[in-house]
């Protein structure tokens, strides 16, 4: 039968007669596919692989260091890693509207990954996480016109190299065996859905370095929590937006005036239906405080309790 192992074999074999002694580039995002993608064209031809990990900041707390921790320390493999922090928040200056957001990052890491590959001598491939999954949805673009899904790491359109694509045949649970097997960690292989604009579209309104810094903290919080109560496998997303809104609140003697944090978990199959997830009161009550007292700038923590439809999974 069919088993991961043969897959793993015959993949290498097929990379290895493909690209020769040519040289290979691969965009990390911190997602599983481009993860896979890399660590599977590695094992086919070493060296001749460059990876290129564009930071954009708006990865969650410890991703960019869990990237370049795997892939350069554990893999030995060659990582740029690109520092664009300043660049996005630069670019993200006073937009408020979501979809503005949105085609801002996804157009800014297109030209950065461009300008960044352009350094770089002798690329023939550009290695991509297509799965089975996007090779048919490419065709229909019906699934998601509500919300623009400007997946980063997507295809500079315009780049002169030959794609490969090695999990083009392979669905999403696949994707996770093969990522195992290939030694990837749990943290890289289990990631939940997270979307390519990553925390920008997790701040209400405009984003800055301030209010990604309370996101960032608050949704660490909230993981740890969730994974210590042993509910991480079974809620498909949780994560922390920060809203707009300040209120009022006390701390001490004081008044305070700060923002307020939500809390969004929720039970999925596809993230096309979404249930809010029944996360126990007690649970609820330690992030909450912990949320509180750890992160500046926050004075009070709501649950949303709505599904979807009639609301999203993100708040933007
Ligand atoms: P919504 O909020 O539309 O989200 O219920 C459904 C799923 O899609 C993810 N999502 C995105 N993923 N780029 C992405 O790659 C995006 O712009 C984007 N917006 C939402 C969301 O996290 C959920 O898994």
């Amino acid at each position: 039968g069919w088993t991961m192992d043969t897959f793993i074999e015959d993949a290498v074999a097929d990379i290895r007669r493909q690209v020769g002694d040519k040289k290979v580039l691969c965009a990390l995002s911190g997602g599983v596919d481009s993860a896979v993608t890399a660590a599977l064209v590695h094992r086919a031809i070493g060296d001749q692989l460059t990876c290129m990990f564009v930071d954009h900041g708006l990865l969650r707390k410890g991703e960019a260091e869990s990237v370049m921790r795997t892939f350069e320390g554990r893999f030995g493999m060659k990582v740029i890693r690109i520092d664009a922090r300043e660049r996005f928040l630069r670019k993200l200056s006073g937009v408020t509207d979501p979809e503005e957001k949105r085609k801002i990052i996804g157009h800014e890491f297109i030209r950065v990954f461009e300008e960044e590959a352009a350094k770089l001598e002798g690329m023939e491939f550009l290695a991509q996480g297509t799965l089975y999954t996007d090779v048919i949805e490419s065709g229909t673009d019906t699934a998601q016109t509500i919300k623009s899904h400007h997946n980063v790491g997507g295809l500079p359109a315009n780049m002169k190299m030959k794609l490969l694509e090695p999990l083009n045949t392979l669905f999403k649970d696949e994707v996770r065996k093969v990522g195992e097997q290939l030694g990837l960690p749990a943290e890289i292989v289990w990631r939940q859905p997270f979307p390519g604009p990553g925390l920008a579209i997790r701040v209400i309104g405009e984003v800055t370095e301030e209010k990604l810094a309370i996101v960032r903290e608050s949704d660490a919080i909230l993981r740890e929590e969730i994974q210590r109560a042993g509910l991480d496998r079974e809620i498909w997303q949780y994560f922390t937006v920060l809203t707009g809104l300040r209120s009022v609140g006390v701390m001490g003697d004081a008044r305070t005036y700060a923002y307020t944090v939500a809390i969004r978990a929720v039970t999925s199959v596809d993230g096309m239906t979404a249930d809010w997830a029944r996360i126990p009161y007690d649970v609820l009550e330690r992030i909450s405080s912990r949320i509180v007292n750890e992160v500046d700038g926050v004075n009070r923590v709501v649950y949303d309790i709505t599904s979807k439809p009639p609301a999203t999974i993100e708040w933007e």
